[in-house]
C-alpha cells in the first residue's frame, strides 16, 4: 500500500529502526481519549520526514514515551502544511496548545455528504445551462474531488481524445482493493483513499457489515456522480427504463480528476479530509470540488477541518467549491469561509412528475419513479391510519413503518402514507407496504418536487395541497380509486430556476458580514454517472447511470465553471475566478420574474448568494473583486485569532492593525453589514481586466429603510490591471428590527453588468 502520508511515516519509522507494520490504535474502550487535530500552520521544514520526527518528537515530549506517542498518531500533515492527528485525553490535547508553533488543537468530527439516503432519482441528461459552454476547450485544468471514491469502469471516465497526463500533476494512482493502478487513466489520473481516521473513531471497517472496498472504489454512488459532473467525458444515449433519453457531460469533459476518498458509508472524518488536502495541493491540483460539511452549526475557522485545508489551498492558487449543506433552515449554511465558494441548489427547467388518476377522473400531481411493466392499473386506496395493525395507534399506522400495518386491510390496495420526520426512510414505508401485500403508496411529502425517489412498489410523492384534494375524494367516495401512471419527462418547466426547499440557508454564523450561501447552480434530479453496486436508495436496481439532489449536486457545477475559467484564464487567482462567478451571476428564472423559493416567496441572499451561476457571462466578468492571503489575515484579526495563530499561519511574521479592517470592508464580491449603528461606509476596489478606456456607471437598487449612495459613481478605466476604489455610505433611518433588507449594486459599462448584493441589518439608527 502506498498511501502517501502512511509511506512518509513508514519511512520516519525506519528511520528509528523500528518495524514497519502497526496495527492502528483504535481507541475503542479507551474512555477518556479522543482524536484531536494539532493544527501548525505553514511549515518551513526541509522535508515531510523531518516534519514527521519532529511532529514525534513533540507529541512525545507532552506523552512522556516515544512508542505511546507513535501509536497515538493517526495522522501526520506534512506537506502542505504542518500537523498531526493523534488519540489524546483532553489534558494531553490542551498541553500543545502551549506549544510555540501550534495554531489550534481541536476534535475531529464526522462530516456528512451533501446528500441524504433516499434523495435518489431517475432520469436523464446534461444541464441545459452549459449549452453556451466553449466545451470544446483542450484544457490540461486538474479538478481534486473529496469524496466516496469513484467508479472508474464507468463510461463517463473515458479517457478518448484526452493529451498525456499534464506534467505538473505529482499525485499518484493508489492501489487499494478491487482497485489497480492501471484503473487510472488520462481522465482520472489519481487517485488517493483516507480510512486510518474514520477507523480510529468507528472502528474496523468491516465491523459495519456494508459492502465497502479498501480503496479509492466507491460503493456509494456519491463520489462518481459528483466527478462525472464536473469533468465526465461525454456518453451519449444514456437512458433508464426508458425515461428521458440523451447525452451525458460533466461541465468541462476535457478536465482531468484526482480523486480523494475520505468518506466511507455517508462518514467524513475531519482528520482525513485534512489529509487528502495535505496531499490534493501538493499533487497540483487546479480546482478542488467537495461536497461534503460539518452539520450545523459551523465550527470557527481554526477549528474546521474544511476551512483550513481549503485555506492553504487558496494561498497556492487553487479554486476551492464546496456545498453549502442540506439543513433548510436560516443559519445552517455550511462552508462558511470567505476563501471558499460555497453553494447552494435549485432546480432546473425539467421534471419528472408522476401522475395519481382518482376514480372520478380527478388528476393529481405527484412525483416518483414509476417505470414498470403493468404501471397504472386500478387500485382501492387505503389510508394508512385506517389500516392499523391490532394494537397499534392510528396516528402511528399512518407512517406506514414495518409492523404498524395491517396486512388483510391493505392488501391490494394503494395505501396513503406520511412521513414522521425530514429524515424517514420513503423507500422502508414502501417495503413494509409490499411486504404486507400493498399494490401502491402515495406518501404526503412537502420535498416531493424536489426529490424523485424510487421504490420497491409503485409511489408517488405528493404535497400538501395535493394530499387535502385525496382527502376530501377518500371522504366522499366509499369505495376510492387510483392509479399511478407511469411517470413522465417534463422539459421547460416554469418557473426555473426555483430555490430547492432543502438548500442550507444564511445568514453565516462565523463572518456575518459575508454573505452566505455564494452562488446557486442546479441541484435538484441531477443525472450523472452512478456505482452500480450502490443499490441500496435505488430500490436495488443496478444503475450506471442516476438522479439525485443536493447540494451535493450543484457544487461540482460551480467546480466545473471555475474549470473551464481556469482553462480560459489562467492567470486569475482563486478570488477572481469567484468574483468572475459571483457578479455574473442572475436573479430571474424564465418567466422574467425574481427566483423565487419552493413556497412562492422571492428568494435572497440568503437563499442564493449573489444568484444563479452564469458560466458564458462569467468568462468576461469586465471587473472583479480580488483579494489575497494577507487581506484574509486582516479579516482573521476580527474573528478569534491570536497575534500567536496568525504568526504561525504564515512563513512571513503578520501584525493585526489596531483596530483591525473591519469584515464589511473585506473586499469581497457582495457586499454585507451586519450590525448597523447609525450612518456608515464600505470599501471596495475593483480592478479592470477589459482592454481600452471605458466608462462603468453605478446603478443602485433601492434597500427598504437605508439611503445609499455611491462615491464615485462613474469610474473611468483607461487600462487592463487598474484598480479604483469606491465608497457605499449609508445612512439608516429605521431599524430593520433584527432582519436583514437586501438591494444591489451593479457596475454597467454597454457591455458588462458587474453586480453585488448588499444585505444590511440595521440594529439601531
Ligand atoms: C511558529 O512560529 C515560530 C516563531 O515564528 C517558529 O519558531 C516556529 O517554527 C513556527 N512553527 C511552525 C510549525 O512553523
Ligand atoms: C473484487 O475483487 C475480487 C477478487 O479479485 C473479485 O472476486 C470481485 O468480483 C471484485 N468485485 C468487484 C465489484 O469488482
Ligand atoms: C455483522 O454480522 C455478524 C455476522 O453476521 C454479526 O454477528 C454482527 O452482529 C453484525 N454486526 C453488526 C454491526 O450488524
Ligand atoms: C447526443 O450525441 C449524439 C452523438 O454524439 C448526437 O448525434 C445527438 O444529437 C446528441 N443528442 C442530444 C440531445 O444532444
Ligand atoms: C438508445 O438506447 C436505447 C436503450 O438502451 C436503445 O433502444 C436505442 O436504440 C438507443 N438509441 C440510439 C440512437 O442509439
Ligand atoms: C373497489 O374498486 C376496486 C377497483 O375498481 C374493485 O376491484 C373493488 O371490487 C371495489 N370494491 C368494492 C367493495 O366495490
Ligand atoms: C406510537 O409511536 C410512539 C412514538 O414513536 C411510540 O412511543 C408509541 O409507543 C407508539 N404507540 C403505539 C401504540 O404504537
Ligand atoms: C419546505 O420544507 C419544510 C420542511 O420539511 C416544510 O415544512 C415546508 O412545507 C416545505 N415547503 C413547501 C413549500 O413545501
Ligand atoms: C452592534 O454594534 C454595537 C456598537 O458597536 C455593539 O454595542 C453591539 O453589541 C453590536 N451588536 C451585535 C449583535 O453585534
Ligand atoms: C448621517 O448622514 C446624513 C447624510 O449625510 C446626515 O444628514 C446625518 O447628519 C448623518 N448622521 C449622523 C449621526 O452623523
Ligand atoms: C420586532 O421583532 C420582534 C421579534 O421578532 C417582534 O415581536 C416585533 O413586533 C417587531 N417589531 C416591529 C416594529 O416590527
Amino acid at each position: 500500500m502506498v498511501h502517501q502520508s502512511f509511506s512518509s511515516r513508514t519511512k520516519s519509522r525506519r528511520l528509528f529502526g523500528l518495524i514497519l507494520l502497526v496495527t492502528f490504535a483504535v481507541a475503542h474502550g479507551v474512555v477518556d481519549r479522543k482524536h484531536y487535530i494539532v493544527y501548525m500552520g505553514q511549515h518551513s521544514h526541509p522535508s515531510s520526514e523531518s516534519v514527521v520526527s519532529a511532529n514525534h518528537e513533540m507529541l512525545t515530549s507532552v506523552l512522556k514515551s516515544y512508542n505511546g506517542a507513535k501509536e497515538a498518531t493517526i495522522h501526520h500533515y506534512t506537506k502542505s502544511f504542518r500537523g498531526f492527528s493523534a488519540m489524546l485525553t483532553p489534558d494531553q490535547a490542551s498541553k500543545f496548545l502551549e506549544n510555540e508553533g501550534v495554531v489550534s488543537v481541536f476534535e475531529s468530527r464526522m462530516n456528512q455528504l451533501h446528500t441524504t439516503h433516499s434523495w435518489k432519482f431517475l432520469g436523464i441528461d446534461s444541464i441545459p445551462q452549459y449549452s453556451n459552454l466553449p466545451m470544446d476547450i483542450k484544457s490540461d485544468v486538474i479538478v481534486g474531488v473529496l469524496d466516496t471514491g469513484v467508479w472508474p469502469e464507468s463510461e463517463s471516465f473515458n479517457d478518448y481524445g484526452l493529451g498525456p497526463v499534464p506534467t505538473k500533476f505529482k499525485g499518484e494512482c493508489v492501489p487499494g482493493q478491487n482497485f489497480t493502478r492501471s484503473m487510472c487513466n488520462r481522465k482520472i489520473i489519481g487517485s488517493r483513499y483516507y480510512y486510518e481516521a474514520y477507523e480510529a473513531i468507528n472502528g474496523p471497517l468491516e465491523s459495519f457489515n456494508l459492502t465497502f472496498f479498501r480503496s479509492a472504489r466507491d460503493t456509494r454512488g456519491h463520489g462518481t456522480h459528483t466527478s462525472s459532473t464536473v469533468a465526465g467525458s461525454k456518453v451519449s444515449n444514456i437512458s433508464l427504463d426508458g425515461l428521458g433519453t440523451g447525452n451525458a457531460t460533466g461541465g468541462v469533459p476535457s478536465a482531468r480528476l484526482s480523486i480523494y476518498k475520505v468518506c466511507w458509508f455517508s462518514g467524513c472524518e475531519d482528520a482525513d479530509i485534512l489529509a487528502a488536502y495535505d496531499d490534493a495541493i501538493h499533487d497540483g491540483v487546479d480546482i478542488i470540488s467537495m461536497s461534503l460539511g460539518p452539520l450545523p452549526p459551523q465550527p470557527i475557522y481554526f477549528e474546521d477541518a474544511m476551512s483550513i485545508g481549503t485555506f492553504h489551498a487558496f494561498e497556492k492558487g487553487i479554486v476551492v467549491c464546496a456545498s453549502g449543506g442540506n439543513s433548510f433552515f436560516p443559519r445552517t449554511t455550511s462552508n462558511v469561509a470567505p476563501w471558499i465558494l460555497s453553494v447552494a441548489a435549485s432546480t432546473i427547467d425539467r421534471e419528472f412528475p408522476s401522475y395519481i388518476l382518482l376514480g372520478n377522473m380527478k388528476q393529481l400531481k405527484g412525483f416518483g419513479v414509476n417505470t414498470m411493466q403493468g404501471q397504472g392499473k386500478q387500485f382501492s386506496l387505503i389510508s394508512g391510519g385506517d389500516a392499523a395493525a391490532s394494537g397499534i395507534l392510528s396516528r402511528n399506522a399512518s407512517f406506514c413503518k414495518r409492523n404498524a400495518l395491517d396486512s388483510n386491510l391493505i392488501k391490494g390496495k394503494i395505501v396513503v402514507c406520511k412521513r414522521e420526520s425530514l429524515i424517514a426512510d420513503r423507500n422502508e414505508k414502501a417495503i413494509a407496504i409490499k411486504e404486507g401485500g400493498g399494490a401502491g403508496m402515495i406518501l404526503v411529502d412537502p420535498l416531493a418536487k424536489d426529490i424523485l425517489s424510487q421504490f420497491a412498489i409503485p409511489s408517488v410523492l405528493i404535497r400538501h395541497a395535493e394530499a387535502q384534494e385525496l382527502q376530501s375524494y377518500m371522504s366522499t367516495e366509499k369505495n376510492s380509486t387510483a392509479r399511478i401512471i407511469p411517470t413522465l419527462t417534463n422539459l421547460g418547466t416554469k418557473p426555473a430556476p426555483a430555490m430547492a426547499n432543502f438548500s442550507s440557508k444564511g445568514p453565516n454564523i462565523i463572518t456575518p458580514d459575508i454573505i452566505k450561501p455564494d452562488i446557486t447552480a442546479p441541484g435538484v434530479n441531477i443525472l450523472a454517472a452512478w456505482s452500480p453496486i450502490a443499490t441500496k436508495d435505488t430500490a436495488g436496481k443496478s444503475l450506471n447511470y442516476n438522479i439525485i439532489s443536493g447540494t451535493s449536486m450543484s457544487c461540482p457545477h460551480v467546480a466545473a465553471v471555475a474549470a473551464m475559467l481556469r482553462s480560459v484564464h489562467s492567470d486569475w487567482s482563486p478570488a477572481a475566478v469567484k468574483s468572475a462567478i459571483m457578479t455574473t451571476a442572475y436573479t430571474t428564472d424564465n418567466t422574467q420574474n425574481f427566483i423565487k423559493n419552493d413556497d412562492s416567496t422571492d428568494a435572497t441572499p440568503f437563499d442564493y448568494g449573489s444568484g444563479h451561476i452564469n458560466p458564458a457571462a462569467a468568462t468576461d466578468p469586465g471587473l472583479i473583486y480580488d483579494f489575497n492571503t494577507n487581506d484574509i489575515f486582516n479579516l482573521l484579526c476580527n474573528y478569534h485569532a491570536s497575534p500567536a495563530q496568525l504568526k504561525n499561519l504564515t512563513k512571513t511574521p503578520f501584525y493585526c492593525q489596531n483596530p483591525p479592517t473591519h469584515p464589511y470592508n473585506f473586499n469581497y464580491p457582495s457586499i454585507g453589514v451586519s450590525n448597523m449603528t447609525g450612518n456608515l461606509s464600505v470599501y471596495r476596489t475593483v480592478t479592470y481586466i477589459g482592454e481600452g478606456p471605458t466608462l462603468y456607471y453605478a446603478k443602485l437598487e433601492p434597500l427598504r429603510g437605508v439611503k445609499a449612495s455611491v462615491d464615485p459613481d462613474v469610474l473611468r478605466f483607461t487600462k487592463k490591471g487598474e484598480k479604483m476604489t469606491y465608497r457605499i455610505d449609508f445612512v439608516p433611518y429605521k431599524s430593520t428590527n433584527g432582519s436583514f433588507e437586501f438591494g444591489s449594486l451593479t457596475w454597467m459599462n454597454n457591455v458588462h453588468r458587474v453586480r453585488s448584493p448588499i444585505a444590511v441589518n440595521v440594529e439601531s439608527v
